[in-house]
């Protein structure tokens, strides 16, 4: 903080600008330039929401942070505060974390007995407000109509909350991570952040190791490395008795990768570059008894459950995909239903409001795409015939 306070508000901007850092919430959009849109809106009130949702199975370093070193955000949340000129601040934390909300109350409580908050030149404020216990609240547009108190919907976009967001004034909404970051920025410099990772993806990034693996964990590491390097160097290797099938990165919307694909390093242009996402960094491993029919109907099902309903392709897009890969399970799919479900997803993809509908059908394409045989073996004899 001392080092955003030698610093205007346009210089902190310009050294998050010279650190290319991206978001770490899943979208990866650079943040100085969010920043320097609420900075240059004229407005009595702005405020600064850090998005705690973390929703993505097998995703849990938002929550260490909050419980192991919440002063880390409020930090990153003021200096966002103060280079934009909010005033009040919310922490939108997932129902299901507890102990991270006690956790910041606490070091909120702390922080402005300290008189951290405030000082001469501004007044901010904090305040931590308990999520819906929904994934699409995890969305910003969704997630500040639930902060004001509305149902969790997603919005059309523009306008951006950096322009016009909570209330209707201009609202930074970044992930905990992204604000967790900007404290070592400042301290070491726009140049220093610059200097770790790959051309596009500087800094580096907490990749979260689930399932099959030896050793599972929270793990940071600069981009570039590979996927093979994170699953043998951090995770052990398989775990006894399971050999590799898949991995999937990104949460519930993320592609499936098999072995063939171990090698692609863990950036955001690679991973753009093979249609794929690296999320908020979760990396679940499955291996050789994971039924891919199976697995492609849960993450549809999931969307068809998380669906805020707004738009069509997401709302009734999903329960029809669940529906296809339902048939398919009970061996009265055909090999059509292989096309309908190409076409469907092509569809979602263009059409959907928001990346729940538009990604949704990546891990059940991704696992047709590499593992078709287990597809094509559950239709109907009839249509394996044709
Ligand atoms: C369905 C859905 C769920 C999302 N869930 C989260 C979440 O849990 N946490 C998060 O930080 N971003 C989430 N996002 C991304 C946010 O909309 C937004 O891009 C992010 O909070 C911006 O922060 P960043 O710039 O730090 O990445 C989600 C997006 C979608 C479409």
């Amino acid at each position: 903080m001392a080092a955003a306070r030698s610093l205007s508000p346009e210089a902190i901007v310009e050294e998050l600008r010279i650190s290319r850092l991206r978001g770490r919430g899943g979208a990866a959009f650079p943040v100085w330039k969010k920043w320097q849109v609420a900075q240059r809106i004229r407005s009595e009130q702005k405020y600064v929401v850090a998005n705690a949702d973390e929703g993505d199975a097998g995703t849990y370093c938002d929550r260490m942070i909050m419980e192991g070193d919440p002063f880390r955000l409020i930090e990153g949340m003021l200096v966002c505060a103060r280079a934009i000129g909010a005033t009040r601040g919310y922490i939108y934390c997932r129902y299901e974390y507890p102990a991270a909300a006690r956790a910041m109350r606490f070091a909120i409580q702390k922080a402005r007995e300290a008189d951290l908050l405030d000082s001469d030149d501004y007044s901010f404020d904090l305040e931590v407000v308990s999520g819906a216990g929904s994934y699409v609240c995890g969305e910003e547009t969704a997630l500040l109509e639930s902060l004001e108190g509305r149902r969790g919907v997603v919005l059309a976009k523009p306008p951006y909350p950096a322009e016009s967001g909570l209330y209707g004034k201009p609202t930074i909404v970044s992930n905990v991570l992204t604000f967790a970051t900007i404290p070592n920025i400042l301290a070491n410099g726009g140049a220093w952040h610059a200097s770790l990772g790959t051309e596009g993806s500087r800094g580096t990034m907490a990749v979260q190791l689930g399932g099959r693996v030896k050793q599972p964990g929270l793990i940071e590491i600069p981009f570039g490395l590979t996927l093979r390097d994170i699953l043998d160097r951090f995770g052990g290797g398989m775990a006894a008795g399971s050999r590799f099938k898949a991995v999937q990165i990104g949460g519930p919307l993320g592609s499936l990768f098999p072995e063939s694909q171990l090698d692609i390093p863990i950036c955001y242009d690679a991973f753009a570059e093979a249609g794929a996402i690296l999320g908020h960094g979760g990396i679940v491993v499955y291996d050789h008894e994971t039924d891919m029919v199976e697995l492609a109907r849960h993450f549809m099902a999931f969307t068809a459950d998380e669906s805020c309903g707004k738009c069509t392709p997401c709302r009734i897009g999903s329960v029809r995909g669940r529906e296809i890969l339902e048939r398919i399970q009970s061996g009265q799919g055909t090999a059509e239903d292989l096309f309908l479900l190409s076409d469907l997803g092509e569809t979602m993809k263009a059409t959907s409001l928001c990346a729940l509908g538009g990604r949704a059908p990546y891990p059940v394409l991704t696992a047709i795409e590499h593992f078709p045989n287990e597809f094509r073996s559950k239709l109907s004899a009839f249509s394996s015939q044709q």
